[in-house]
């Protein structure tokens, strides 16, 4: 490495927070953060103030002073901030998920959990193809910030396969939080879905990269998703709900659980897991039951620390992990979140490649089977669990 990255960042919400503390943690290249904008000139000028980064208008008024873009806007502004990158020639990383189906320009009637799903199938598909043609021809390189794959278990499971060369049979996984810090997640025309896009892509993403690791090991091709079959449900808006007041509930249009089963061109399968409605901090893990191990990776808890507190009061100002409610009690503190979850990682990762011309892990073929998958789920789930193709980019 050695090579100056000068950095353009969209967003100054939670994502764009981390991206900023774990670009300035990355070692052996020079980077430098050159720009930042959001859609809100008073909080862009917060963000920029308290991290000494200059402010600008608009994406496009950085394009021409920086080498890679990094996008930490909400998924409906991801496809127009990376077209725009890569038709400039620029590096792209771009947060999760990808894309989606936003329904209408004006959205003050749109509810997409009602809306029918074979056209936003289709629409997914048509913003996939635009991207990968964008990307494919400028010949950037595309980051897809998906933690999962950085995730320290995740990358020794990585190695065990490419050393053992073995045949993964069935893989599980889950993310579930307490909702999300995104003011807009739970608006669908924002979000471009609920929890099997905004938090299943994500073990749905590392185990779509444990197979394709293993394709390439065994066969020197990817192993791609084929088919799903998936439920959501709406548990908090349920007429009979009794909210107590602990779990977030203000979702206006999207599911808060959901689950979808995978078949592999292989023949082989996996199960996922999200929701928005579980206590005691978020809950993320994939398992892998393979032809010669098995292994559970655990990104939250990690169980890097197993802590203790009586009086809440004396931890207020200790951060000990992601959305717990509480400091009192026991609790699995996350002493070096960053790492357990794969956001250092990813963000090494992204930059070693733009300064050395090389692939990430997580690439944009990943990021459009993970999308392709998720829609063709949202199908399936319109009819109660039936199989549906996933479509191959
Ligand atoms: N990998 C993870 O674990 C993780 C965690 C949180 C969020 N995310 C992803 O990061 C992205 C942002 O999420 P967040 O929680 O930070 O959201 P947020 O709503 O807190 O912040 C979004 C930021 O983007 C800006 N923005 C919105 N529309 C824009 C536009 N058209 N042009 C320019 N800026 C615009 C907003 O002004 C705001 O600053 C989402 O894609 C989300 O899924 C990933």
């Amino acid at each position: 490495m050695g090579k100056k990255l000068k950095i353009g960042l969209i967003g100054t919400g939670f994502a764009g927070d981390f991206h900023v503390r774990t670009l300035r943690r990355v070692y052996g290249a020079d980077v430098e953060i050159v720009g930042v904008t959001s859609l809100r000139p008073a909080s862009r000028e917060a963000f920029g103030a308290k991290w000494g980064i200059p402010v600008f208008d608009s994406a496009e008024a950085m394009l021409d002073r920086i080498d890679l873009l990094d996008v930490c806007s909400p998924p409906y502004a991801h496809e127009e901030q990376i077209l725009a990158a890569a038709r400039a020639g620029r590096h792209i990383i771009c947060e999760k998920p990808l894309t989606g189906a936003f329904g209408p320009a004006d959205p003050t009637d749109f509810y997409g959990d009602k809306a029918p799903k074979a056209p936003m199938l289709q629409e997914v598909l048509e913003r996939l193809k635009r991207i990968k043609q964008a990307v494919d021809e400028t010949g950037v390189m595309f980051g897809y910030a998906e933690n999962f794959v950085y995730a320290p278990g995740i990358q020794k499971e990585r190695e065990i396969i490419e050393k053992t060369r073995c045949q993964i049979l069935r893989m599980t996984g889950e993310e579930s939080h307490n909702g999300s810090a995104s003011p807009v997640y739970g608006i669908w025309s924002q979000a471009g879905g609920g929890s099997l896009i905004g938090k299943g892509c994500h073990p749905l993403g590392g185990i779509l990269y444990l197979k394709r690791v293993e394709g390439m090991v065994r066969h020197g091709a990817p192993i791609r998703p084929a088919t799903v079959s998936a439920r959501v449900h709406e548990l908090t808006r349920l007429p009979q709900y009794e909210d107590k007041q602990l779990i977030r509930t203000d979702y206006r249009d999207i599911e808060d659980y959901g689950f979808m089963h995978i078949t592999f061109d292989d023949g082989t399968v996996a199960d996922i897991l999200t929701s928005e409605v579980v206590l005691g901090g978020i809950y993320d893990y994939v398992e892998v039951f393979a032809n010669n191990h098995r292994s559970r990776s655990r990104l939250s808890p990690a169980g890097l620390m197993d802590l203790y507190n009586p009086r809440g009061e004396e931890f207020k100002d200790i951060y000990l992990t992601e959305k717990v409610s509480t400091q009192e009690g026991w609790s699995f503190a996350a002493p070096d979140e960053f790492f357990t979850m794969g956001y250092q990682g990813e963000i090494q990762d992204f930059v070693a490649c733009a300064v050395n011309g090389t692939a990430p892990q997580s690439d944009l073929g990943l990021a459009l089977d993970t999308t392709a998958a998720i829609y063709a789920a949202y199908v399936s789930a319109e009819q109660r669990g039936a199989e549906v193709e996933i479509g191959q980019l």
